[in-house]
């Protein structure tokens, strides 16, 4: 008989090779341009889903925020009577390959080297849900059939913020029942080391526009005529203090500390700060809150984030004017206990309150999402470590991450789900960043864990 995984070790290649097609889909959530392309990477998927045996798959339309309102792409098997039901979800959507010319071979045909895949979408996230695929293909084709019910949701809109899925998890739709959510959209702490992401920041992203006059005039008016951009700066000073410190009265009030046995178990990570300094961060220093460790300030203190500022002379050479209009795209990430409406509410006040006289300005939310914090006391995530713990042969870590998934929040809010995040990217990966890549191996072991981890939580007892 066939194991599961000796199945998925037989098919390494294809696998990769089905992965690179879906690779070659340029699908930019942001880029209208590539609109076609997102649908495009939605019905490949749905196909693929269709060919391992998935039944009811189906695209599921979203009205999500302008230029995006990409679909949704379900599909479940349900036919494990008294067996849990588990709900993968994933993202087919990527981030924009610019700039172009600093990739080593082009974002959208991916390439092999040095063990690594290189591509946009890699490893966030198409990598990575392609994984889930695999592992219930695998199942599939050992057990005849699956030991549990399976539910799969993947979106094309959540490096764009992910409205579109968050309303429809609102509405508490029958089809997402579950005992579980696996999530595979996060790295290992360190290369070979097992690791499950229990915590996770959430954000607000702003537009701020400051306006000084009606328009673009003559610098020679300097010194009476007030100047968007430097109102602009005035403005974004006075958000943190030197040492990375946010200033917004009221907004600390709710950031939740730790527990204990946390913060004790983040101290036993592998980690030095020098090396995470040259190599992660590529800069002279690590900067932020002295009064908490790097992990404290990546993963459990907000942050306050410039992205650009568009407006204004940027050409080559001199223009000498003052600009009628500047703007800032800024964002907050927020830690566990904290909300988004609330927290934009306080950056707002604050801004009007520290706005220079003489200009008006307009803060404007673009998306937001919640943080969240997952209970570790439950079988799910046991199983999960086990199950990492012997594909990998090393204890399987636990940490936070910096970054957001919005919809993790929103299926344990309005679906009670827990999650499993279970991801296997590495801090090398290039994430949103020129030369995107996936490690072969973890893409072949994330496979293994995953199918893993779906056999021994078959055996577990469904909440009732
Ligand atoms: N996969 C990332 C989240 C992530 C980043 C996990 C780094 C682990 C390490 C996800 O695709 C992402 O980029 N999320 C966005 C969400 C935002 C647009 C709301 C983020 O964090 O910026
Ligand atoms: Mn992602
Ligand atoms: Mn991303």
């Amino acid at each position: 008989m066939t194991t599961a995984i000796d199945f998925a070790r037989q098919h390494q290649q294809r696998f990769l090779d089905e992965l690179k097609t879906l690779l070659r889909i340029p699908s930019v959530s942001t880029d209208p341009a590539h609109r076609d392309h997102v649908r495009q990477a939605a019905t490949h998927i749905a196909g693929e889903l269709n060919r391992i045996g998935l039944e009811n798959v189906r695209l599921i339309e979203t009205a999500g925020t302008s230029p995006t309102g990409h679909p949704l792409v379900y599909a479940d098997w349900l036919h494990a009577p008294g067996a849990p039901t588990v709900l993968f979800y994933g993202h087919y959507d990527v981030q924009p390959p610019e700039p172009l010319d600093e990739w080593l071979s082009p974002p959208f045909e991916p390439t092999e080297r040095d063990g690594n895949l290189y591509a946009r979408g890699a490893v966030d996230d198409k990598g990575q849900m392609f994984m889930h695929l695999k592992a219930v293909e695998a199942l599939f084709v050992a057990h005849g059939k699956l030991p549990l019910n399976v539910r799969f949701l993947i979106e094309g809109e959540e490096e764009v913020g992910g409205e579109g899925i968050a309303a429809y998890v609102a509405t508490k739709p029958t089809n997402l029942a579950a005992d579980f959510a696996v999530v595979s959209d996060t790295s290992m702490f360190a290369p070979g080391l097992p690791t499950l992401c229990v915590g996770l920041r959430g954000m607000i992203y702003t537009e701020i526009e400051v306006r000084s006059a009606r328009t673009d005039l003559h610098s020679g008016y300097g010194g009476a005529a007030p100047n968007s951009f430097n109102a602009l700066a005035h403005i974004l000073a006075k958000i943190k203090d030197a040492s990375g410190r946010i200033l917004i009265p009221g907004i600390l009030d709710s950031v939740q500390t730790p527990a204990e046995d946390e913060l004790r178990s983040w101290q036993s990570l592998p980690f030095s700060e020098d090396e995470f300094r040259e190599t992660v961060l590529g800069s002279q220093a690590i900067v932020g809150d002295d009064r908490f460790t790097v992990f404290e300030r990546l993963w459990a203190q907000p942050t306050f984030d410039v992205h650009g500022m568009p407006g204004g002379f940027t050409g080559v050479g001199a223009k000498t004017v003052i600009p009628a209009k500047a703007t800032a795209k800024a964002s907050m990430r927020l830690v566990p206990n904290m909300s988004s409406a609330d927290t934009f509410a306080r950056f707002r006040d604050y801004i009007h309150q520290v706005c220079p006289p003489g200009v008006s300005v307009e803060v404007r939310l673009i998306h937001s999402a919640e943080p969240s914090l997952i209970p570790v006391d439950n079988p799910w995530i046991r199983a999960a470590a086990t199950a990492m713990t012997q594909v990998w042969g090393r204890e399987t870590v636990f940490v936070r991450t910096g970054g957001s998934i919005p919809i993790v929040g929103d299926l344990q809010r309005h679906l009670g789900l827990p999650c499993v995040m279970m991801g296997f990217g590495l801090a090398d990966d290039n994430l949103h960043a020129p030369n995107e890549k996936f490690c072969l191996r973890n893409f072949h072991l994330g496979i293994e864990s995953i199918l893993l981890f779906l056999e021994s939580a078959a055996a577990l007892r469904p909440a009732s």
